[in-house]
Formats: structure tokens, C-alpha cells, sequence
């Protein structure tokens, strides 16, 4: 008991100490911080439909996927994604279900996993589970990946690359293109993409940055969660037949886990829907998130986000816990990121931003965020 009481004093002293409970959204504030980056969460007449035409449906599947009697909405709600990605898809409980019973259950000991070094914890856990051997490659750095796959090639029986589209702490994005050029260019190599911040905001129809890229059918496993952008919970990886029937019968966290209720997969259902129509909402959120991109940029506080989630980055635990209460202050829910979700050195405020915010507010924004930082 020693060691825990040690290790939260540490915490405590170092500024990393997290607790919850604190951020309770009121009313009247704005919430930069939510990962509902199309505004559908806070949607209540998208709500009221549902609840009025959806009254019967079961709020538990009261077993796993396998043993549920509640198939149809799996089905129905897998057929959509499948019709839109144009291959087949199999429903998780969650990004981290998805990350972490996949990695495992594709690879082996034989395995060499190569991922980016900002992966989310969900990846890393998945690897550790599957007992392969990894090796991390330098953010975004394309020449490090080939270079350990050209060393590395002959010493395992496959390989697999394991990257995010859009990055959740820092926004910016991989190279998809590029990553399917190498994985081509070497055989034995699969590529694994999350687009957990890329489903819903990229796209003609808000399929991700695989959609944007047309790489669609280029992927080996396209991971899409539907707790941010799709404004409900669970996840769902889009693969080829094969590998969904291996996952059905390999896959852990999708066999060993009370499947998500019918009724969230029936709201699921209907987000999806409204998410390959809100072409206006994704250009809407990308405008204002450029403009508080550029305006960060002009202050001084460089970054590389190409997307809604924009990092300012202030470096210090202490200094980002007192800008976050500051905007609090002035009527934003700001909430500082720390270590250990980012390195030591580069805690944030991590905005992230939605389509529901409105130019007006972003323009308040700015200005609020210019008196406080040059003070
Ligand atoms: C890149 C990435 N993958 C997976 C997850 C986990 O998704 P979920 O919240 O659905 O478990 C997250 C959550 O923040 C994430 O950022």
C-alpha cells in the first residue's frame, strides 16, 4: 500500500494527479473538449425520433455476440457499414475491444508488429497481448518504417503495420497512400488503420481518411469506432470475409464480452445514416478548426493538426491545469491533457473541436484565447 501512496504524491507533486468528476458539463459552457466532432450527441430532435418510432428495443444483449439471441440489429447495422465500405464488417464493443482483441488475434509470436510511435493505448495493449515482437517507428516518418522492414523482413514469418489516420492528441495524419505503397511493395506485410478520429469527419461520406485517400480496399483491417463522431458506442472493423470469420472465432474481446444492447446499435443505425449525408457539417468543422490552427500558429504555438482535434501545446502540467481553469473561467471547457496520454514535455490543451459551433463562437474563441496568452 506504500508504493500506491507514493506513486499518487508523485503524481500530486508532478502535476500529473487526474481525477473525476471535476468537469461536469453545466449549462452555457462551451465544450471544446468532446470527441462529438459533428455535433449529433447533443442532437435532441435526432433523439426524440429515435426514442418515439424505437420504444421496444432491448437495453442489453444479456450475452456475448455469439450467444445473443438479439441478431438483427447486429446484422442490419453491419450490412450498412459493409454496404458503404464496400466489403464486410464486424461490430466491437469499443475501440478498445476492437484494438485490443484484433492485434492478438491476427498475429503471433512469429509476428513482427511495426507501429507508429504515437499509436493509442488501445493499440499498445492489443500488442502487448498478442505476445509479438514490436518495434516502434518515429511519428509519421515514413523511411523509419521501411528501413525496419527492410531489416527486419527475413526474420519474422509476417509483418504488420499499425497506424491512426488522424492522431487523437496532436490531429495531424498519416500518409495513407504511402503506407499502401509500402505495404505493397512488401509482401508478407499487412497494414491495420484506426480511424477513430477519422470515421465521421473525412470522406464524401464520412468514411475516414481511407475514404478521402481512396484506399479503401488497400487496408487489411480498418478499425472505425462509433463513440465520437458517431455520436453512440462501440466499433466496428471493416476487413475482407475471411478475416471477419477468423475474428469471429479468434477475436477475445468479441467472444468473450456481453455484446453492445440492441438499442445502442439501433441509434447506431440511424447516426450512420446521418453521417454519409452531413458533407456540409464535416467542411463547416474543418474551416473553423484551420482557423484556430492558423490562429495558434500566429501566437507562436506551433503543431501539426490537419484535422477538428487541434493541440495548444504549453508544455508544463502546472501551467496547462491553470490555462484550462482560465478558460473555464471565461466559459469553455478546455481540459489539459498530461502525462502519461502524451509525453512529458508537451502536455496540452487539446481542442476538439464540432460542427455544432458556429464561427461566431470560434471569433469569441480566438479573441478569448488571444488576451489570455499574451498575458
Ligand atoms: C485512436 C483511438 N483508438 C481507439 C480508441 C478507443 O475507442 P473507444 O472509446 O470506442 O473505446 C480511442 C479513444 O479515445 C482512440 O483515440
Amino acid at each position: 500500500m506504500n508504493n500506491i501512496a507514493d506513486y499518487l504524491d508523485t503524481l500530486r507533486v508532478s502535476g500529473n494527479f487526474r481525477s473525476i468528476g471535476q468537469h461536469l458539463t453545466q449549462s452555457g459552457l462551451t465544450d471544446l473538449s468532446s470527441n462529438d466532432y459533428l455535433g449529433l450527441a447533443s442532437n435532441k430532435e435526432l433523439q426524440n425520433e429515435f426514442f418515439g418510432s424505437k420504444q421496444c428495443l432491448d437495453m442489453t444483449s444479456s450475452a456475448s455476440r455469439l450467444l445473443s439471441l438479439h441478431q438483427q440489429c447486429y446484422t442490419d447495422l453491419e450490412k450498412q457499414l459493409a454496404t458503404l465500405y464496400g466489403r464486410h464488417a464486424l461490430l466491437f464493443n469499443s475501440g478498445y475491444h476492437a484494438n485490443s482483441g484484433i492485434i492478438p488475434a491476427i498475429t503471433s509470436k512469429g509476428t513482427l508488429v511495426v507501429c507508429d510511435r504515437l499509436v493509442h493505448a488501445s493499440i499498445i495493449d492489443g500488442i502487448i497481448l498478442s505476445r509479438a515482437h514490436f518495434i516502434r517507428f518515429r511519428h509519421n516518418d515514413l523511411d523509419h518504417l521501411q528501413e525496419i522492414i527492410s531489416a527486419n523482413r527475413n526474420k519474422y514469418s509476417d509483418i504488420l503495420i499499425v497506424t491512426e489516420s488522424v492522431f487523437s492528441m496532436d490531429g495531424d495524419i498519416c500518409d495513407l497512400p504511402s503506407l499502401v505503397k509500402i505495404k505493397k511493395e512488401n509482401p508478407g506485410t499487412r497494414l491495420y488503420v484506426d480511424e477513430a478520429h477519422g470515421f465521421g469527419v473525412f470522406g464524401n461520406r464520412g468514411l475516414g481518411m481511407c475514404e478521402r485517400d481512396n484506399v479503401i480496399n488497400d487496408i487489411d483491417i480498418i478499425v472505425g469506432t462509433l463513440g465520437k463522431a458517431g455520436a453512440s458506442i462501440g466499433a466496428f472493423a471493416i476487413t475482407d470475409a475471411r478475416t471477419k470469420d477468423f475474428l469471429i472465432n479468434t477475436a477475445r474481446s468479441f467472444i468473450f464480452s456481453t455484446m453492445l444492447p440492441p438499442i445502442n446499435c439501433a441509434w447506431s443505425q440511424l447516426m450512420v445514416s446521418h453521417i454519409t449525408q452531413m458533407e456540409t457539417e464535416r467542411k463547416h468543422l474543418l474551416h473553423i478548426a484551420d482557423r484556430l490552427s492558423e490562429f495558434l500558429r500566429s501566437m507562436g504555438y506551433n503543431h501539426n493538426s490537419k484535422s477538428q482535434i487541434v493541440p495548444l501545446i504549453v508544455g508544463d502540467p502546472h501551467k496547462v491545469v491553470e490555462l484550462s481553469q482560465q478558460l473555464r473561467t471565461l466559459g469553455y471547457i478546455a481540459l489539459p491533457i498530461r502525462t502519461p496520454t502524451v509525453p512529458k514535455g508537451t502536455e496540452r490543451i487539446r481542442f476538439s473541436l464540432t460542427a455544432a459551433l458556429s464561427n461566431a463562437t470560434i471569433d469569441q474563441l480566438l479573441s478569448d484565447l488571444r488576451t489570455l496568452l499574451q498575458s
